[in-house]
């Protein structure tokens, strides 16, 4: 068996309104349009994705929290429906989902050798959350291929971003180590927003786009800094601002998902491409692709 690899590295936001604007059959509630800019970046690192023939995509949702240790997915297939607790409105989709439980397992079991507390989740009736989904459908809506499910343990929360930083490299090496093993070529998705700022009322016609922009010009500029960094190439110092920004943008980067990425892929000293920015009731969001030039990276 060739060595597997991590193919790509993506940083996958999940706001519910992009899959609501997209018009899936597997969501009831329908869209005239919206957020057209995220939805068409999208679209285009789908097909820079398209040709790396990945297995498995492999997804740390700040929307699966758990408060003692990291979890994996653990059953082998998923049916339900998931309704967004704070947008029901906008999302209620039908999901039917395969995981890849040996590589969660694998995962799972290197996690724990580095020192994190980690546990599989077997329970069949388990709701998958919405940061899951939304990531992956907006990645791959053919849901084709197996997914890993990786939960957020909230260590930010409990202690700072510095320990979450920590838990979450140990997690990204891990992860990195298990898919070399396993023969499979992987793509990551750090299911998170940047900026986090939002909207407290929404607009009738949530699609109405005159209603959407930047909350915060201060969080906007945090936002820019960053994406700066990833337009350079230089992974190392957005793992060494992550704890100003995570803390002056109010940011979904406190979840892990971002950092552990970046770690899983070695930290990359090459550009990632951004093929959108765009906000989604305020909040900053970017959908950007990391390539190993080894995979061909374009930039
Ligand atoms: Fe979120």
């Amino acid at each position: 068996m060739s060595a597997g690899s991590i193919v790509a590295g993506c940083l996958a936001p999940h706001p519910p309104h992009l899959v609501y604007a997209e018009n899936p059959p597997q969501n009831e509630p329908r869209a005239e349009c919206g957020w057209e800019e995220l939805r068409w970046g999208y679209e285009r690192m789908r097909k820079r994705l398209a040709a790396l023939n990945a297995d498995v995509l492999v997804v740390l949702s700040p929307h699966w929290q758990t408060y003692i240790g990291t979890h994996f997915l653990g059953v082998p297939r998923f049916d339900s429906k998931s309704v967004d607790p704070i947008f029901p409105n906008l999302f209620r989709y039908k999901y039917g989902l395969d995981v890849d439980v040996p590589l969660a397992e694998a995962i799972c079991a290197r996690a724990k050798e580095r020192g994190l507390v980690t546990q599989m989740m077997r329970n069949p009736d388990f709701r998958v959350d919405y940061g899951t989904i939304v990531s992956c459908h907006m990645t791959r809506p053919e849901w084709d291929i197996p997914i890993v499910g990786i939960s957020s343990c909230r260590s930010t929360a409990w202690y700072s971003v510095e320990v979450m930083q920590e838990q979450a490299l140990a997690l990204g090496q891990a992860t990195r180590e298990a898919i070399e093993a396993s023969g499979k070529r992987a793509v990551l998705l750090a299911s998170n927003s940047l900026s986090h700022r939002h909207f407290v009322t929404e607009s009738e016609v949530p699609e109405d786009m005159t209603h959407e922009h930047i909350y915060n010009h201060s969080q906007y500029l945090w936002d820019m800094r960053l994406l700066d960094h990833v337009r350079a190439g230089r992974g190392q110092a957005i793992i060494d601002e992550m704890p100003e920004f995570t803390v002056q943008s109010v940011s979904e980067t406190d979840a892990g998902a971002l950092t552990w990425m970046l770690g899983a892929m070695g930290v990359p000293d090459y550009p990632g491409e951004v093929h959108a920015y765009g906000t989604v009731i305020g909040t900053g969001n970017a959908v950007v692709s990391w390539v190993p030039p080894e995979e061909g990276a374009s930039s």
